[in-house]
C-alpha cells in the first residue's frame, strides 16, 4: 500500500497505485466508469449497488476486488458494509441516488424531504461510517447537479436541491480534514440514468446538446470519471464543487 499524501509534482506513474476506491453506486454510469478509470490508474476498487446481477457484471468488467449488493439508503446495511470492509481505504465516491424533477405543487411532503435532504443524508451516513477507515489525503466525492442550477420550467425542486451540495461539501471538508471532501456537478451525462429519465426524448436531447454545446459533443461518463480520478489524486483539492457540463450552463 502506498502513502497517500503526495504533492502533484512528486507523483510518477499511475496516479492511484495501490490505493483503494469504494464506489457506492459503482455498477452503472458515472460510478462504473470511475471504477474503470481508477483501475487503469492502479487502484483496487470495491463496487456497491442494489441489483446483484448488474453488480457482478460490472465487477468482472473492471476486475473489482469486492462487491456488496445493498440499498445505500438503508442505514443499517450501509453501516454493516463499512464495518465489514477489511483494512483502510483511500477514496469513497457516492453516485447512488437520483434527481427529482417535476412541478413543485405535485411534490408531497415525504418526497420533498427526500429530494431536499436525501443526498445530504446519504452523504452524511457514508461519511460517518467511512471516515475512520480513510487514510489522510483521501477524498469523499459526492454528486451535485449543474444542469438543474438554473431555474427553468419542469426543473421544480431540482434547482433548490442543487444549491445544497456545495455548502454541505465545504462544511464537511472543514470538519473531517485531513480527509478531503469534494463534489462533482455535471450537466447532462450520457448514462443509463439519463436514458431512463428522458426515454424517447433521449436522441433529440443528445442531438441538441451536440449541436449547441461549446465542446460540440455530449459529456460522457468517461469525462466525469477522469475528473473524479483527478480529485482523488490531487491532494490540494478539498471543500469544492467542480462543474463538468461541456459549457451547458452558458448556452441553455
Ligand atoms: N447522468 C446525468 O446526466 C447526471 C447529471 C447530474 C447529476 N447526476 C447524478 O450523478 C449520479 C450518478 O448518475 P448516473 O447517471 O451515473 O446514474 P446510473 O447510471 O443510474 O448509476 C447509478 C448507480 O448507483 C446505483 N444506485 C442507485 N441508487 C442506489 C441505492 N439507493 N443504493 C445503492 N446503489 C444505488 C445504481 O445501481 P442499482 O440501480 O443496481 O442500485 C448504479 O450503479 C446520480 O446521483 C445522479 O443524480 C447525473
Amino acid at each position: 500500500m502506498t502513502g497517500t499524501t503526495h504533492s502533484a509534482s512528486a507523483r510518477h506513474g499511475p496516479e492511484l497505485l495501490g490505493q483503494i476506491v469504494v464506489l457506492i453506486g459503482g455498477s452503472s454510469g458515472i460510478g462504473f466508469e470511475t471504477a474503470r478509470r481508477a483501475r487503469a490508474e492502479g487502484a483496487e476498487v470495491v463496487l456497491t449497488g442494489r441489483n446483484p446481477d448488474r453488480l457482478t457484471q460490472a465487477a468482472s468488467a473492471v476486475g473489482a476486488r469486492q462487491t456488496a449488493a445493498f440499498d445505500a439508503t438503508d442505514v443499517a446495511a450501509l453501516k454493516r458494509f463499512f464495518q465489514e470492509l477489511p483494512g483502510s481505504i483511500d477514496h469513497v465516491m457516492v453516485t447512488a441516488g437520483g434527481p427529482h424533477y417535476g412541478p413543485l405543487l405535485e411534490v408531497d411532503s415525504p418526497h420533498l424531504r427526500d429530494a431536499l435532504g436525501g443526498h445530504v443524508e446519504l452523504g452524511l451516513e457514508v461519511t460517518r461510517n467511512a471516515v475512520g477507515k480513510m487514510r489522510p489525503g483521501g477524498t469523499l466525492i459526492f454528486m451535485g447537479d449543474a444542469g438543474s442550477r438554473r431555474v427553468a420550467p419542469g426543473i421544480g425542486i431540482a434547482s433548490a436541491v442543487s444549491a445544497v451540495m456545495p455548502l454541505f461539501v465545504a462544511a464537511l471538508a472543514l470538519e473531517i480534514a485531513p480527509v478531503r471532501v469534494n463534489a462533482i456537478a455535471p450537466g447532462f451525462v450520457d448514462t443509463p440514468l439519463s436514458a431512463a429519465v428522458l426515454e424517447d426524448r433521449l436522441e433529440g436531447r443528445r442531438a441538441e446538446l451536440a449541436e449547441r454545446l461549446p465542446i460540440g459533443r455530449v459529456v460522457t461518463p468517461a469525462d466525469v470519471a477522469a475528473l473524479a480520478v483527478h480529485l482523488m489524486a490531487n491532494t490540494a483539492l478539498t471543500g469544492a464543487t467542480y462543474d463538468i457540463d461541456g459549457g451547458q450552463q452558458l448556452v441553455f
